[in-house]
């Protein structure tokens, strides 16, 4: 298990105003005036900021980051908050009821794509058996659902074939990649943040093969939840989706084709495995 901490991403992230944007709002629909507030992973302390924005009476903003946590308790001073905001530099997966009071609304944005990469699952099933989160507390975000579909794409740089994961451009928001869709999307799995959780997933799911082809490529893309009714699925800095390398499979119009995806929540790349066969 590594923890994924990195300056460069944590801008990209609050520059990503379509993804910003969306967080405030479900800030400002979810935080009542005089609530408890815990940030965790406050990176650049945004989230904390827009919650006392909402009304919040304290912010707990908790990042495990050396710089992040210091220009994080900075930019809380600068903007009048350093005693509405608490920071905590500590691992948020340690984090108990002995360092914040009972939150009212918990705010933890350490999404990736089927939370493959980011400790968004370890963190909040701690938080759950710590009792920092309660039945009653409000997350955002309050849900992820991962669907995938079966691709065929060019991995050819420089000459070579580079079968590695391929995500979308950081600008284009656009895989800028040369791929032709060999299926329709199925749902792979859905995680209620709000509910206990497994962070092993096991998903299985079939395809009807819309076009002939060699699928080289497992796509897979998330949606959130962030407040009552309001979802947000990828953009440039959130979610993004990615192809996921597999190993070439011929196949012909109206082929049924299983899959299963097995992988450990926070772990990255590691321990994924996707598996491929034609039915019958
Ligand atoms: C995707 S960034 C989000 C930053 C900010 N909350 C925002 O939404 O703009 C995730 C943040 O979580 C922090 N982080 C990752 N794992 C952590 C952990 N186990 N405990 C505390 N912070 C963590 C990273 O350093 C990073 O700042």
């Amino acid at each position: 298990m590594r923890i994924w901490s990195d300056v460069e991403y944590v801008y990209r992230c609050l520059a990503d105003t379509r993804r910003t944007n969306a967080f405030e709002a479900a800030i400002q629909a979810t935080v009542k005036p005089g609530d408890v507030v815990v940030d965790l992973g406050t990176g650049s302390g945004i989230m904390a900021l827009f919650a006392m924005r909402a009304g919040a009476r304290r912010v707990y903003a908790v990042e495990i980051g050396d710089y992040l946590s210091q220009s994080a308790r900075r930019t809380f001073r600068d903007n009048g908050f350093e005693s509405g905001i608490v920071s905590l530099q500590m691992d948020a997966r340690n984090l108990t009821l002995s360092d914040v009071e009972m939150p009212d609304v918990v705010i933890c944005e350490m999404i990736t794509t089927g939370l493959i990469g980011e400790m968004q699952g370890p963190v909040i099933n701690a938080l759950r058996r710590s009792g920092v989160i309660g039945k009653r507390t409000k997350l955002i975000p309050s849900y992820l659902r991962l669907k995938a579909s079966l691709v065929h794409v060019d991995y050819g740089f420089s000459g070579f074939q580079l079968r590695f994961p391929i995500f979308i451009d950081y600008f284009s928001g656009r895989f800028e990649r040369p791929m032709e869709n060999l299926s329709t999307f199925a749902d792979l799995c859905s995680v209620e943040f709000g509910e206990p959780f497994n962070e092993a997933i096991q998903a299985r799911a079939n395809y009807s093969i819309i076009g002939a082809g060699t699928i080289n490529g497992l796509r897979l893309e998330s949606t959130t939840g962030l407040a009552a009714n309001t979802s947000l699925a990828d953009s440039t800095s959130y979610c993004q989706p990615v192809i996921v390398p597999l190993d070439p499979l011929e196949v012909n119009v109206g082929d049924l084709v299983s899959l299963s995806l097995n992988y450990t929540m926070g772990r990255g790349f590691d321990d994924l495995n996707c598996d491929l066969k034609i039915q019958g």
